[in-house]
């Protein structure tokens, strides 16, 4: 089995790599290519990696190649995990935003929006590259923002692309663990769209044990989002929401928790990475990697005097590439399973369209992620979901179309930028932060990429 690792030189990959070494069943991936434009930091990745397989006599071979074509003819699984533009890129999406007095964030509101409109037509040229070199191979997307560029890979590869996310298995997982449930043993009712999804139910046995968690002050309050949120908040809505909703339900207190930082998020992980890169290792790999852990939405948390997170979440926070691996056993082995995943509505959610990708439990085996049927969400939820979509829409139409009037249009409708100058303006602070968009000038056309 082999598994081409696009972003290769990314700083996540030894996740991926460990979860891999740790796979000794049959069926299991025996060969990895990484991918990555950066040669440099694809030669600090590599090195980690060997670092890792020491003493390990079935680790997965590993070869490095800055050429998408070769990285890609054979593959059986393409992992895509690309940050276009890198973090110095993340960190300008965030303070144009900012400095407009809007969320800067890396996937949610102007900044989000931002980092579609750069990644889209990089993810566009990796699609119909593995169309024409790799028409086979399964495509697992973790590109953010990762249910827009699914969507914009899947109008090319159609559903042998899947998005993921470990947001959603992390809150299930947290949700379980405070009703004393044994997270394998439980159906997560969680749906919306990526980093925009409600858990309105959680079974056990047949039973829904949400209620029970609803009900109990002391519980509510006792995990992560219980702080997040506050109890009563949740009480109302009547569901746990996507830890990313926090930017929503508190978007004052996050723009000014942000503005008032010393650093933006991608500007720490920047430096934090340069001093990686400049000597990496393993050990100091897992320093790294430590130190981003433990401050993982500290802002968020900050604004809304949630204090620390738990020992057990530190421990097992991200767990992305558990997922990937997971949906690849699912699909490579038939070995049924239910992950909430990234794909095409169909007809789960019924006020969007059919190619919508949407974030829902699907049952996974070798043909593919077939989502489950969902009880539907209630208006608010149903109207931010149309909202975000119909943003998504926009930016995906702006790629396509290179029109400057069309990237206002999206940052415009978005329900955390609200007005249209600042939209406008936001446009012209991108174009100045980003070479990466001079293909939107004013209505014309972009070249390809
Ligand atoms: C979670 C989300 C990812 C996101 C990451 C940001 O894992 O699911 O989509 O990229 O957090 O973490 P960072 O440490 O980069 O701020
Ligand atoms: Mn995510």
């Amino acid at each position: 089995m082999r598994l081409t690792i696009l972003g290769g030189g990314g700083f996540r990959v030894p996740l991926v790599y460990g979860a891999l070494l740790a796979d000794h069943a049959p069926g299991r991936v025996t060969e990895v290519t990484l991918h990555d434009v950066d040669a440099e930091r694809l030669r600090a990745i590599n090195g980690v990696l060997r670092e890792q397989a020491t003493d390990v006599p079935d680790a997965p071979a590993v070869r490095a190649t800055t050429d998408l074509d070769e990285a890609l003819r054979g593959a059986d699984f393409v992992f895509s995990a690309i940050r276009v533009g890198g973090l110095a890129g993340r960190a300008a999406d965030e303070q144009v935003a900012l400095a407009e007095g809007v969320l800067g964030q890396e996937t949610v509101g102007a900044g989000g929006i931002a980092y579609g409109l750069r990644t889209v037509p990089v993810a566009v040229h990796i699609a119909r590259r593995v169309k024409e070199v790799a028409p086979d191979a399964w495509v697992i997307n973790f590109t953010n923002p990762a249910g827009l560029v699914t969507e914009a890979m899947s109008r090319h590869l159609g559903d042998r692309v899947i998005g993921i996310c470990d947001s959603p298995v992390g809150l299930g997982r947290r949700v379980a663990r405070v009703l004393g449930a044994d997270p394998a043993d439980a159906w997560v009712d969680y749906v919306g769209l990526n980093h925009l999804g409600w858990l309105r139910g959680l079974r056990v046995h047949g039973r829904d044990e949400l209620p029970r968690l609803l009900a109990d002050e002391k519980l509510l309050g006792s995990f992560e989002e219980g702080r997040l949120f506050g109890t009563d908040w949740l009480r109302s809505i009547g569901a746990i929401p996507n830890e990313y909703l926090h930017y929503y339900y508190f978007n004052r207190e996050t723009v000014r928790a942000y503005r008032e930082a010393e650093r933006t998020r991608g500007a720490f992980l920047a430096d934090q990475q340069s001093a990686f890169y400049a000597a990496p290792s393993w050990a100091s790999w897992d320093r790294t990697r430590a130190e981003r852990e433990a401050t993982y939405m500290a802002h968020n948390r900050e604004a809304s005097g949630a204090g620390e997170r738990d020992a057990a979440d530190l421990e097992e926070s991200g767990g992305y590439e558990k997922v990937a691996l997971a949906l690849m056993r699912a699909i490579a082995r038939d070995e049924r399973a239910t992950l909430i995943l990234n794909v095409r509505n169909r007809r789960t959610l019924a006020a969007l369209d059919e190619d919508a990708v949407i974030e829902v439990p699907c049952l996974v085996d070798a043909n593919g992620a077939h989502p489950v049927a969902v009880d539907p969400l209630p208006l608010h939820a149903t109207g931010l979901v149309t909202a975000v979509k119909a943003v998504e829409r926009e930016v995906l139409a702006a790629a396509e179309s290179g029109s400057r009037a069309t990237a206002v249009k999206a940052f415009a409708l978005h329900p955390l930028v609200d007005s249209v100058t600042v939209a406008d303006r936001l446009v012209d602070g991108y174009l100045g932060a980003h070479s990466g968009l001079a293909y939107l000038s004013r209505g014309g056309r972009r070249k390809d990429v």
